[in-house]
C-alpha cells in the first residue's frame, strides 16, 4: 500500500491531488468516506485541477474539470455535465485507518 496523507489533511467536502511514482491522484472526503480516482479528464486526458489541490466545484458536491468545466460525481467519478458525458473518472482502491489514507490498488 503506498501512502496518501494523514486523515487530518484532507477534510470533510474538501479534495487533494497526489503524486505517486508519477501518476497524479485526487482525493475527495464526502460524508465521511474517501474516494480516490486518477487525476485524469476522459475528455483531454489532462489533470482536473488548476490550483493545487482543487477539483470541486464552488458547492463542493461534484468534482470539476478546471479546462473545460466537466462535472463528475464524487461517489462514482462519472461524468454527468460537459464535454465527456457518460465517461467516468478511472477509480483507485483507497483504505483509510488509524495511520491516515493509503492507495491500496
Ligand atoms: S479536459 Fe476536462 S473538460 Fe476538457
Amino acid at each position: 500500500m503506498d501512502f496518501l496523507c494523514p486523515s487530518s489533511a484532507l477534510a470533510e467536502g474538501s479534495s487533494r491531488v497526489f503524486d505517486i511514482d508519477g501518476m497524479s491522484l485526487l482525493g475527495v472526503r464526502r460524508h465521511g468516506k474517501v474516494y480516490l480516482y486518477r487525476n485524469r479528464c476522459p475528455h483531454r486526458g489532462i489533470a482536473l485541477n488548476w490550483q493545487e489541490h482543487t477539483v470541486l466545484d464552488a458547492s463542493a458536491s461534484l468534482i470539476q474539470c478546471a479546462h473545460h468545466g466537466a462535472l463528475f460525481l464524487i461517489e462514482s467519478g462519472e461524468c454527468v455535465a460537459g464535454p465527456c458525458e457518460g465517461e467516468t473518472l478511472q477509480a483507485l482502491g483507497c483504505e483509510e485507518n488509524a495511520r491516515g489514507i493509503w492507495l491500496t490498488a
